[in-house]
């Protein structure tokens, strides 16, 4: 807590900590160990992982297999290919467009409409969760039901609101039916879309927000609580020029369920809140 607060924001804070669960003995009593491990990169060796699963799950039924499969398979990887270089060239008004209109997988079926994100184009701050739920692919805005009420919160108690310096994006844009965890063939369909919205936003800090979302961005790299708490990075750029640092932590909708984990998405904010110090530092540092 920052002494320099005036004590009605003080006051503000501690009625939104306990609205989130959280009390007096679940702050941090020391600072995280940001920067003391080596930091860990993960994006694009493990984004394999994904892409094979996602190759595992599309795989013919036996049966159905017949002599053309790998040209199949080839001209299916060069249609992949080309239409992700497309996407990473689009502007912001385009990606809305194509995403509107996107197509590439199973979830456009029974979408509403697709939910691109919303938020600061040029936000420090970049979350991700999982997918529109039934509320979001109503209105068309990620995270509007009972679990971005709590990312609402969550925001609030480190001193952040919605579309101030934050954007909230998914990893699948259109809702998966009854609300099931999106399959690794719908988020590497729609891995150019959020690839393409790191680029343009540039963010500072990604809050990975449970484990689809580490799934999609990093791939099938372990259970979430082994990826909490570790220094991690996203590469984006040509070579994985930009290393973006992510902080994983848990999805508000499963904390609505398990109330004691509250105590350890703070301390992930919390951490959250020190990386980006040190980004916000490091970028200031004369050279
Ligand atoms: N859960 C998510 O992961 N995203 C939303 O937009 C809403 C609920």
């Amino acid at each position: 807590m920052n002494a320099s607060q005036p004590p009605d924001s003080r006051w503000q804070r501690a009625q939104l900590l306990r609205e989130m669960g959280f009390s007096p003995q679940w702050r941090l009593r020391q600072q995280p160990a940001v920067g003391r491990q080596p930091s860990v990169v993960l994006a694009d060796a493990t984004r394999a992982g994904l892409h094979q699963q996602a190759v595992e799950q599309a795989r013919p039924l036996p049966g159905g297999a017949s002599a053309d499969v790998p040209s199949a398979a080839r001209t299916e990887r060069t249609e992949r290919t080309e239409r992700a270089e497309q996407i990473a060239r689009l502007g912001w008004d385009e990606l809305a467009e194509s995403v509107a209109a996107c197509r590439a997988c199973g979830l456009c079926e029974q979408r509403r409409q697709a939910v691109l994100g919303v938020g600061d184009h040029g936000a420090d701050w970049l979350f991700i969760g999982e997918g529109p739920g039934a509320e979001e692919d109503a209105r068309g805005e990620p995270f509007v039901g009972p679990a971005g009420k709590l990312l609402d919160a969550m925001l609030a108690a480190i001193d952040l609101r919605r579309g101030a310096d934050v954007y909230i994006a998914n990893a699948v844009k259109c809702r998966p039916p009854s609300n099931r965890t999106p399959e690794a063939v719908e988020m590497v369909a729609c891995a150019p879309y959020l690839r393409r919205q790191i680029e343009l936003i540039q963010p500072r800090l990604i809050v990975l927000l449970g484990r689809a979302a580490a799934h999609a961005l990093l791939g099938d790299v372990g259970s979430l609580a082994s990826l909490r708490g570790r220094p991690l990075e996203y590469r984006e750029g040509a070579g994985g020029r930009v290393a973006i640092p992510v902080v994983v932590t848990y999805h508000p909708a499963y904390l609505l369920r398990t109330l004691p984990d509250k105590a350890k998405a703070w301390e992930d904010l919390c951490r959250a809140r020190t990386v980006m110090r040190m980004a916000k530092g490091a970028a200031t540092r004369p050279a």
